[in-house]
């Protein structure tokens, strides 16, 4: 098998005073993604959760930091047309996860590029005030970025953006209705099943959001492989 991914760490901060996100919050977002890669979490899980608590997993893969860059720029927000990794191109993305952190307007806290793109747009975009310590409560423990990085590792959102019968192309996950939002009580049912509202890719609380199942972990894992859309790092 692979055994241990580690991803090394591009860090661009793009804010009118790139200071404002600290270097000790940079270290907590990557003992966040660490943590969450790497930790199943099963005893946060509700007792009851006795299926969950078998596909809950630890990923084994691990994030680096290998820079940080700061950029003190005016514009008061970015959307999420790209425009700022335009601004400030991604440094080797075909070896390095380069993740942008600005204001991105809009109420947004991040999106991310799927493998196989374009490289000059490959990489995650993180809402500077959901690092931890930010101010975006409910949102400021981190998860953003472990949500994130899940798209850019290939996951798609837990309840496959559709109705009942949408994919998310991971077996494991059970199908929903929609997102979910806040810190849901157990059991929460809709589409017939019980929805993993505690999933990294569900749109819940950062207190509320704990797990990757095993079939996500390998979902991510197989674009490691030869042939896959990140196979060069
Ligand atoms: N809405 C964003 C997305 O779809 C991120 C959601 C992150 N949720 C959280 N609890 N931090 O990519
Ligand atoms: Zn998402
Ligand atoms: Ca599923």
């Amino acid at each position: 098998g692979l055994g241990t991914i580690t991803i090394p760490v591009y860090f661009h901060i793009v804010l009118p005073n790139a200071n404002d996100v600290t270097n000790s919050q940079l270290q907590s977002q990557m003992n966040v993604l660490n943590s969450d890669f790497n930790s199943s979490n099963t005893n946060q899980l509700p007792s009851g959760a006795t299926n969950f608590v078998n596909d809950a997993t630890t990923t084994n893969i691990n994030f680096t930091l290998a820079g940080t860059y700061r950029y003190n720029n005016s514009t008061a927000s970015w959307g999420t047309n790209n425009a700022v990794k335009a601004a400030y191109p991604p440094i080797t993305p075909e070896t390095h996860l380069n993740i942008w952190v600005c204001n991105i307007g809009g109420g947004i806290l991040g999106y991310a590029q799927f493998p196989g793109g374009n490289s000059n747009t490959d990489g995650v975009v993180l809402l500077h005030s959901s690092l931890p310590g930010g101010s975006a409560a409910p949102y400021n423990l981190g998860r953003t970025a472990t949500h994130e990085v899940g798209h850019y590792l290939n996951l798609r959102h837990i309840w496959g953006d559709g109705r009942c019968n949408q994919d998310d192309f991971v077996l494991d996950t059970p199908s929903s209705d929609g997102a979910n939002y806040g810190c849901p009580s157990y059991p929460t049912i809709n589409c017939k099943s019980t929805d993993m509202t505690m999933n990294y890719m569900d749109y819940t609380n950062d207190s509320c959001m704990y797990m990757f199942t095993d079939g996500q972990r390998n979902r991510m894992r197989a674009i490691f492989t030869s042939g896959g859309a990140r196979a060069s790092m």
